[in-house]
């Protein structure tokens, strides 16, 4: 274990001293580490460990002291309740079709004097409301808000949706917490169902890491534990998946708030740039460079990772590296953009489709319609013109290129793929834009969400980054 820094130090002897703990933290500054300091300076201490997801719970079962469980919480919601579930893990996936039958929706819905819903696109509306349930701190399902997909997201629709949704989620839900049920099932559900039983784990302290980015029900169970110290440790500039639930949760904890601003990623020009982020969003954390790292920004002719905002524009540097002759791979694989492109096939055939962002379509033309006259579309439209300028075989075909990370020459990655990854030489894409300038002309406002993405984007370079699309933030400069 490294020397601790005085924050560590700090944080360590706050942690045996028994309160409970609030960490927020910077990019690359120790997270992990410092878990495992508090951990090992109370060695008869009983310790669980909760790991957002299997590679870091793998990693972290052989580097903690051995009083530290790690689990993550699908691992312990399984063994208490998931495993009567496990049949209906394995099952088939189901059309839409079929789920309207086992929910018995069998008339459509009239929205408006022109609109109808086929009972399909209920159907998953439906389904898709259940998921939002499942991962929310809403404790009965008819509270929920009701899942809003692209196409079916006009105030007509949600109108007509927020009278029939709500009794036909209750008896999804009713299926889905029964090991007999037949509804597509997923891990969430049995996750759900154990943190409605508020659980309690017996252990002398629980460390929850990357709180940020934790689910509200996982939240909730770690603050439901009485009689157990409890330590969060998280970026609350990092909080990039929307789980606002999360992100107020650390700010909200009862607990002794401390940092950890040094960074052992990269060295002082790195750390100034995601300062200059830090500073956009008034979080209260600054870091600090390693001093052991040589960091640069300047342009870069060979990173060894492009960051992008956008799927679409990975794919445009996808094809274009491809057309050198280069090898290269996108974090997380091929089989995203796959499947939206073989989604458009169907839809271009005329015969509607089951893709969560393409669902609410039956033709590609309304999805062209979409992307190009309502607001909520701007989201898919770049994928959209890809499709119509090269063809989804062709997209499919690039698609299946980038699957091999072990052997690229460059790796491509959207932002939030590449939360938690470095890269010695990161160069960012052009898709990261610059707000539109307000009325009077003066410099329009960058949105929390978006100074968030840039901060974790330039943060994952350790030793040269080449700012690219990120360069302008140098006129906001405080
Ligand atoms: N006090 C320290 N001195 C030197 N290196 C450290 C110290 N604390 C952590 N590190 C190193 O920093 C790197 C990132 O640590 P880690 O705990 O994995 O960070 P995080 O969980 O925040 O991503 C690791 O290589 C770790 O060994
Ligand atoms: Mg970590």
């Amino acid at each position: 274990m490294p020397t601790p820094t005085i924050e560590q130090q700090e944080i360590t002897d706050t942690f045996v001293g028994g309160k409970n703990l609030v960490i927020n933290a910077g990019a690359g500054a120790g997270k992990t580490s410092t878990l495992k300091m508090c951990a090992a300076a109370t060695p008869k201490a009983k310790g669980l460990y909760i790991a957002y997801n299997k590679a870091i719970q793998v990693e972290a079962a052989a580097s903690f002291p051995q009083n530290v469980t790690c689990k993550t919480a699908h691992a312990l919601a399984f063994a208490a309740v998931g495993r009567r579930f496990f049949r209906r893990l394995k099952a088939p996936r189901m059309s839409s079709y079929l789920v309207a039958k086992l929910l018995h929706i069998n008339e459509p819905v009239r929205v408006n004097d022109e609109v109808i819903l086929a009972p399909q696109q209920l159907a998953r509306v439906v389904m898709a409301t259940v998921t939002g349930y499942t991962r929310s701190a809403t404790r009965d399902i008819v509270h929920h808000n009701i899942a809003k997909l692209a196409g079916l997201d006009d105030a007509d629709t949600m109108n007509a949706l927020a009278e029939v949704v709500p009794p036909i989620a209750v008896k999804a839900w009713a299926d889905l917490t029964n090991p007999n049920g037949k509804l597509p099932y997923s891990h969430d559900c049995y996750l759900k169902m154990w943190t409605l039983t508020n659980p309690q784990l017996s252990y002398d302290f629980v460390l929850l890491d990357e709180a940020q980015d934790s689910n509200p029900p996982i939240v909730e169970v770690f603050e439901g534990q009485r009689n157990t110290q409890k330590v969060m440790v998280g970026d609350e500039a990092q909080s990039i998946y929307g789980w606002r639930g999360a992100q107020n949760a650390m700010r909200e904890f009862n607990g002794t708030r401390l940092t950890l601003s040094q960074s052992f990623r990269f060295g002082e020009a790195i750390a100034a740039e995601a300062n200059q982020w830090l500073s956009i969003l008034d979080a209260p954390l600054r870091l600090r460079g390693f001093e052991l790292i040589n960091s640069r920004i300047t342009d870069l002719d060979e990173p060894e990772a492009i960051l992008c905002r956008t799927n679409a524009e990975a794919l445009v540097q996808a094809m274009s590296a491809l057309e050198k002759g280069r090898q290269v791979a996108l974090v997380g694989g091929g089989k995203a953009i796959r499947s939206l492109a073989e989604a458009a096939l169907q839809l271009q055939a005329g015969r509607g489709c089951d893709h969560p962002e393409l669902c609410g379509f039956q033709t590609w033309g309304m999805v062209q319609d979409y992307v190009r006259f309502e607001e909520s579309g701007s989201d898919l439209a770049p994928m959209v013109n890809l499709i119509d300028t090269h063809g989804a075989e062709k997209i499919i075909d690039v698609a299946d290129q980038l699957n091999r990370e072990d052997r690229a020459e460059l790796t491509l990655s959207t932002a939030h793929k590449a939360k938690g990854r470095e890269w010695k030489r990161v160069k960012i894409a052009g898709d990261f834009t610059e707000p539109k300038p307000n009325d009077d002309g003066g410099r329009g406002k960058i949105r929390p969400d978006d100074a968030m993405l840039a901060y974790v984007t330039v943060t994952r370079a350790q030793h040269v980054l080449d700012r690219g699309g990120l360069a302008w933030v140098d006129r906001y400069r405080r």
